[in-house]
Formats: C-alpha cells, sequence, structure tokens
C-alpha cells in the first residue's frame, strides 16, 4: 500500500491500483478509481480547490446542517448551506493498512484506512461563534478492492448537549443519466424539494431522471443500487444513517452554478447521499456518534 501526502491532499493506492486522492479542504475525497483503472467519483471539471469555497463533486461532507438555515432550528441558523466541514481544512491522523502474506492469499487482499480530524481549533472564528459546541469529528476513509467504505464519528468533548445532521454528498459518475436508475428506495416516503418541499408518498418503482430532481428519502432500510445501463454499477450499505437524498441538477440548475462543469457534466453524473438529515440527532456531552457507508462498485 502506498500513501503519498503533501500540504494539500492524501493519495492512497493498493497494490493492484485502487486508488483514492482526498483533499485535505473538507476531507473531500475527489477520486476514487477501482483497480481497473475506472473513475467512480464525478468531479466537476471547474471545481474550485483552493479552499475558497466547497468542492463541487466527490465526497462533499455535510455537518452539523443539512441544506439551508432555518430559523425553526436557531443553533443552526447562522450556519451556510450544508454546514462548515466542508469548508475548513481537516488535519491527517494517519494510516492504517493491512496486508495479507498469509499462504494461500495474495497482496492484492491489502486495504488502507485513512482518517482525518476536526476540532473546534481548526475552524474559522466566524462557525465557532456560530456553533460553539466543543466536539470532536473523526473521519475514516477505508479503500479495499473495488470497495470504499467512509465513516464520521461526531464526538462531543463538551459538557453542554449538540444537535447535528451529516451527511456523505457522494458524486457518483454514470456514463448517462437517463440510463441510469436507482433501486432500493422504492417503499420509502420522501420529501420532494422541487419545486418547493412536499411530502409524498413511497412511489413504489425504481427512481428514473427525466429533469431535475432533489428528494430526500426517510427511514430507508435497504441497500441502495445504482444501475448505469440496465447494470448495477453501485450498491451502497449504510450504519446509522437512515436517509438518502437523490439528487441530480440537470441542465438549467447546472447553468447557474458557476463551479459545474463540463457544460453537460449534468448527465453523467448522481448524486446518491447516505446521511441522517430528517431529524436533528442529539448529542449529549461525552457521547459519540457514529455513521457509515460502504460503497462497492460492480465491474
Ligand atoms: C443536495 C440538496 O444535497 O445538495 C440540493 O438536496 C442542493 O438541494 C445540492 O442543491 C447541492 O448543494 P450545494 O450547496 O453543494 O450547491
Amino acid at each position: 500500500v502506498s500513501i503519498t501526502h503533501d500540504n494539500t491532499r492524501v493519495v492512497a493506492t493498493l497494490p493492484r491500483g485502487d486508488r483514492v486522492e482526498i483533499l485535505l479542504f473538507g476531507a473531500n475525497a475527489l477520486s476514487w478509481k477501482t483497480g481497473n483503472g475506472k473513475e467512480q467519483l464525478f468531479l466537476s471539471d471547474k471545481a474550485i480547490l483552493d479552499g475558497s469555497k466547497p468542492v463541487r463533486g466527490g465526497i462533499p461532507l455535510v455537518f452539523p446542517l443539512f441544506g439551508p438555515a432555518q430559523e425553526s432550528h436557531p443553533a443552526t441558523a447562522k450556519l451556510p448551506q450544508h454546514g462548515f466541514a466542508r469548508n475548513v481544512r481537516w488535519e491527517y491522523l494517519g494510516k492504517t493498512s493491512s496486508e495479507s502474506f498469509a499462504i494461500g492469499k495474495e497482496a492484492s487482499d491489502a486495504s488502507v484506512k485513512i482518517d482525518f480530524g476536526l476540532s473546534p481549533t481548526e475552524i474559522d472564528d466566524k462557525f465557532k461563534s456560530a456553533w460553539p459546541y466543543s466536539f470532536g469529528l473523526t473521519y475514516s476513509i477505508t479503500l479495499s478492492p473495488d470497495e470504499l467504505s467512509t465513516s464520521l464519528q461526531v464526538a462531543n468533548t463538551g459538557t453542554e448537549a449538540f444537535e447535528f445532521q451529516t451527511l456523505f454528498h457522494t458524486y457518483f459518475a454514470t456514463s448517462d443519466i437517463a440510463s441510469t436508475h436507482v433501486t432500493g428506495l422504492e417503499s420509502n416516503g420522501f420529501i420532494n424539494k422541487v419545486p418547493s418541499p412536499k411530502q409524498t408518498a413511497a412511489a413504489n418503482e425504481p427512481i428514473k431522471f427525466s429533469g431535475e430532481l432533489d428528494r430526500v428519502y426517510t427511514g430507508a432500510e435497504k441497500d441502495i443500487i445504482i444501475n448505469d445501463n440496465g447494470k448495477p454499477s453501485i450498491t451502497i450499505k449504510r450504519n446509522e444513517l437512515p436517509d438518502v437524498v437523490v439528487w441530480n441538477p440537470w441542465a438549467d440548475k447546472s447553468k447557474g452554478m458557476s463551479d459545474f462543469g463540463p457544460e453537460d457534466g449534468w448527465k453523467k453524473m448522481v448524486c446518491v447521499e447516505a446521511g441522517s438529515v430528517e431529524k436533528f440527532s442529539r448529542l449529549e456531552g461525552g457521547e459519540t456518534w457514529e455513521g457509515q457507508q460502504i460503497i462497492k462498485a460492480h465491474l
């Protein structure tokens, strides 16, 4: 297993070629390639990577607020859309790799876990005053053959309880959105955010795309499968992440985003975002919470 890191990024590569690249700003995964060299994430070619705004693509981290601030939740009402975790530089904490040399096993079984941390000392004063709690976040990315796991541990290191929402805002690459469909959410109700948020009953059919789609599925228990051209391309398993946001901005909305490219890039992506966002989770002083997604690529 090889790890390289500099001031801005960490790159991990497995012996068989699987590779993940993470920007310290936002601890945003920018690229995940499976052993066959195929890129599994979508990154806008106009994404801004210098830390002046969140990254458009890869896996932005949403914490402690999902969506725009709401007056109805005063504790997060001063935060930017999707919170601050994607707007700050995280600390690289190191790696743990496992390489198996047992008889009959190849080094190709190797996997690596890389950890990133965030605490109030790393965040700007404006975020600290908007969200004045004592917290410690540990974000672990584990790269295994054809599999990527992302796990976020939230610790309340103070005495005062806080409430949070969180989500892995994963932009998956797909070959053509018109022949992409998502299964596993058929029996779940959802909040349809377009044109304005509306509670909607389960559709009892796979999700297909023919225009802007922005939905928050709640209480989802099954594994989610992204199908590309009639074949499963990605399976997402989740722990402690009951909600799934499915989003594609389509032509007009993506044209309005200055950091979105190429112009028809919306045809090549689908966001399937595992999270805990319908409600706020409450964490008492001294408690920790952990949520995880495991993404398997089908080749
Ligand atoms: C999705 C939301 O999770 O993120 C959408 O459901 C939103 O409503 C999208 O447009 C992108 O958000 P942002 O802040 O990265 O442009």
